[in-house]
């Protein structure tokens, strides 16, 4: 059952190669926590903002917002974060934002290794441990929708870093206290989406071996993206694979030839989905959708695999 195992955690950096479907798997888990009551955040990041076109929305910013009941969401950059953190520590954003106006800004982030990564992955810590009023947590889960891989794993490098170089004082103490919970796997996971084929496979294989082994860091779960539903039975498919010889070039294809070619293609799924079984973590599996165009929808069809009791 993959919904407890996203429910019980409170913060959850979801990443995995380019364009596998990231952005829409944070939505789509969201919407499932959401509809069962729990308020989560949903925190986007990158070049370009496109959470709000996956949750049809209106354009998210720096400020967090609710953009459906108990599903907020926020679009952490650099910039913004590090001046929110700055306002944070000094208690005065008026203060503090003269400095990350001017022109020395960009300087000081290319001074400073690892600072842009530090200020988005730190503001997403600071809103996962975030308390209200009455002493419970803001948010019941925080959702990184976290860069693709090379970057993301250049982000969680990061903690480490300054608790090597910083001196002692708040950077260091936040650093710290991230790390700690990054690493407590009751607290928080890392969630890799990937798709049933070759190359995304290989780079997840290599991504969890070096959360594991190198970063020390716990893994939720993965998630197969866009996974075609089968078509064929196995001995159809051991017929179709065998007439590769039919896969020749022509103007027309011949239903055979066609159902060849698919043949071929779920075969290649089945083995990326059986080289996904090597790792030990639990997997959620999600349909390719046909139409493209409706977002909302997607979200809405791919959030349901996310639901209690779903396989
Ligand atoms: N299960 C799916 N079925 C069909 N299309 C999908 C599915 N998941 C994602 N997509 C589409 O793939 C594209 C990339 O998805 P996105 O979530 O933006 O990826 P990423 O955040 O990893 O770059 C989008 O156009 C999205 O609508
Ligand atoms: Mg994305």
């Amino acid at each position: 059952m993959p919904f407890p195992l996203i429910q019980q955690r409170r913060f959850l950096f979801v990443t995995g190669k380019g364009g596998v479907g990231k952005t829409t798997v944070c939505a789509a888990m969201a919407t499932a926590l959401a509809a069962a009551g729990r308020r989560v955040l949903v925190a986007a990041c990158g070049a370009e903002e496109r959470l709000s076109a996956v949750l049809e929305t209106r354009p998210i910013g720096g400020d967090v917002v609710e953009v459906r009941p108990n599903l907020f969401a926020v679009f952490i950059t650099p910039k913004e974060a590090m001046s929110q953190y700055g306002a944070m520590v000094l208690k005065s954003r008026l203060a503090y934002a003269p400095l990350f106006e001017n022109r020395y800004v960009t300087n000081f982030f290319d001074a400073v290794p690892g600072l842009r990564e530090w200020a988005v992955l730190g503001r997403s810590w600071y809103l996962a441990t975030e308390t209200r009023g009455d002493g419970r947590f803001r948010f019941d889960t925080v959702l990184l929708d976290a860069p693709a891989t090379g970057h993301a794993l250049d982000m969680l490098a990061v903690p480490r870093v300054i608790m090597a170089v910083a001196p002692k004082g708040v950077l260091r103490r936040d650093a710290e206290r991230a790390w700690t919970m990054l690493q407590d796997p009751a607290q928080s996971g890392v969630i890799v989406v990937t798709l049933p084929e070759e190359l995304p496979v290989s780079e997840t294989l290599e991504l969890t071996t070096k959360l594991t082994e190198s970063f020390g860091l716990p893994i939720a779960g993965l998630v197969v993206n866009s996974c075609a539903a089968p078509i064929f039975s196995e001995s159809e498919a051991n017929f179709l694979a065998g007439r590769s010889d039919l896969l020749a070039p022509s103007m027309t294809l011949s239903l055979v030839e066609l159902s060849a070619r698919l043949a071929v293609r779920e075969r290649v799924q089945a083995q990326n989905l059986e080289r996904l079984n090597a790792l030990d973590h639990p997997k959620v599996i999600l349909p390719r959708q046909g139409q493209p165009g409706a977002e909302g929808e997607l979200v809405e069809v791919l959030s349901r695999h996310f639901s209690s009791g779903a396989s």
